[in-house]
Order: C-alpha cells, then structure tokens, then sequence
C-alpha cells in the first residue's frame, strides 16, 4: 500500500475511467426516461461531452486514480461495505456510479495531498481506505433530509459491524457530516480527519461538472417524475448554485483542478437549456 505514494503521473491510464461516466454506455443508464425530451436531453448532454478534454486531474494524476479505482474494486472491506448498500435497500438517489466515483477520487485525493500534509506514508494507506468507505457511503441517505448527518449515523453503524477500528470510523463519519456544499462545517480533531473529509467533499463536487449533466441529473428527474416544465423553471437557478461550487474546494488539488470540471459541466448545462428553451416554446 505504501508504493503507491510513489506513483508517478501519467497521460492516459485513466481517461477510460473518466469517459465512462460521461458516455452513453449502459453503465451510466440508470432507468428509462419519464418523458421523451428528456431522452434527447441526456443525448444532447452526450454529444457535447463527448467534444470536451478529459478534465486535467484525470490526466495530470492518472495513475493514482486508476489505482484507487483497482483498489475499490479488489477490497475485501469495500465489497462488505457495497453489500449493505446493494442488499438492505438503503436509497443512493445518486445511483451507485456516483458514489463509486466519489469513493475513488476521495482516495486518490487523500493519496495525493498527504505528503503535502506532512501525513507519512503508512498513515496515508489508512486514510485512503476510510476515504474510499466514506465515499462508498456518504449518500446512503440520500432521500432524506439532512441526509448528511443521518449518513454519518448509519455509516458509522455499518462500520461498526464490519469491525473497522474506532478512529477510522470517526474520520468517515465526521467526513459525511462534513460533505454538502453550503452547509456549515465541524473542524477535525486532527490532521488526518481533516484529509479524509477535505477529500470527501472534494470527490463529490468533482460530479458536479459533465456527470451531473450526463447522468445524475436524469436520474434524479426520472426519480421524482419532474416534468420538463419544472426542469425548465429551475434550470437556470441550480446553474447558479454550480457556479459557485468552484469557489469551495477544500484541497490544494480540489481547488486547482476542480473548477475546471465545474465549467465544464456548465458548458453541458447551458447546451441543455438552450435545447430545453426551444422545446418550452413548442411545447414540450
Ligand atoms: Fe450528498
Ligand atoms: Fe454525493
């Protein structure tokens, strides 16, 4: 585990990784669409995805990231943890992609900035585990209100049937409270808390650039039945709200490389609302 702070960055090993949450492939589907112009939509969303680069972080650190994505898929711990997400019927509104994109670039982040942190090696492969878990489950509650804090309760409670040691349950928990944007924050005790929950929320904004608009978006308007209309009306606001996601990383790297995966999501967005204008006026 403690190699992999020695990896050394490369161009292309993990573009695949990106591009397949930005494309059309059955993975990223998560239901048929409620309404036909949302099908268009998402395939607009596609098409103008497909022009834009792989966004810099997944270039610029590649090799880190495609090591955490083996590592999410290999663990044992983590396959335990996935389990209660597939089998108790918790609700992940997001879709499963989402939360194993966030549990990957949480850990590549934590892999990332610990030397900066002055956070040595051997503690940095434990952070990268409970930040990976952390991803895995920080929006099991999505559905909720306050979903953020009522995750952390349940995390912690599935942590502590998998037998994961009391410190690293703190740092996961403390990370999932800590995980909306907007919202006030608690300070970690320590250095290595702060990581964990710094990479966390950093993780789950990098969704709010081309896969929100390629796939998040879709499915949580197919899962509220919202109609094309009420898309339209608050289409224009929640842009706004993107925007300024650019200004609250919480990394080094977060902040270097996140606000150019926000605008590109907001390049897909404006191309979204454009079409959905056209289609208001001959309605829908
Ligand atoms: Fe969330
Ligand atoms: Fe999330």
């Amino acid at each position: 585990m403690a190699n992999v702070l020695h990896l050394t960055n490369d161009t292309e090993a993990c573009q695949s990784v990106f591009r397949v949450l930005t494309s059309a492939s059955p993975a990223v589907y998560y239901a048929p669409m409620s309404h036909p112009a949302y099908e268009q939509l998402q395939d607009i969303a596609h098409r103008v995805a497909k022009t834009l680069p792989v966004p810099a972080f997944y270039g610029r650190h590649a090799k880190t990231i495609r090591f955490a994505g083996e590592h999410l898929a290999a663990s044992e711990l983590l396959s335990e943890c996935r389990a209660y997400l597939d089998e108790s019927k918790l609700e992940c509104a997001h879709g499963l992609c989402h939360c194993e994109a966030v549990a990957r670039d949480a850990g590549a982040l934590v892999l990332i900035e610990a030397p900066g942190r002055s956070i040595g090696e051997d503690n940095a492969a434990g952070l990268f585990l409970a930040a990976e878990l952390a991803g895995l489950l920080h929006d099991i509650k999505r559905k909720e209100k306050d979903h953020a804090r009522l995750g952390s309760i349940e995390a912690d409670r599935i942590l502590k049937d998998l037998g994961l040691e009391k410190d690293y349950r703190k740092y996961i928990v403390d990370a999932i409270r800590n995980h909306e944007a907007f919202k006030g924050t608690t300070k970690a005790d320590d250095e290595e808390g702060q990581l964990v929950s710094d990479a966390l929320y950093d993780a789950d904004k990098f969704r709010w650039g081309p896969e929100n608009f390629t796939t998040t978006l879709w499915t949580i308007v197919n899962d509220c039945d919202m109609p094309p209309e009420s898309l339209h009306r608050v289409f224009k606001e929640k842009m706004k709200g993107i925007e300024k996601i650019k200004d609250t990383f919480r990394t080094r790297t977060g902040s270097q490389f996140g606000p150019e995966i926000i605008d590109q999501g907001i390049a897909i967005g404006n191309a979204i609302y454009k079409e959905m204008c056209l289609m208001m006026e001959q309605g829908f």
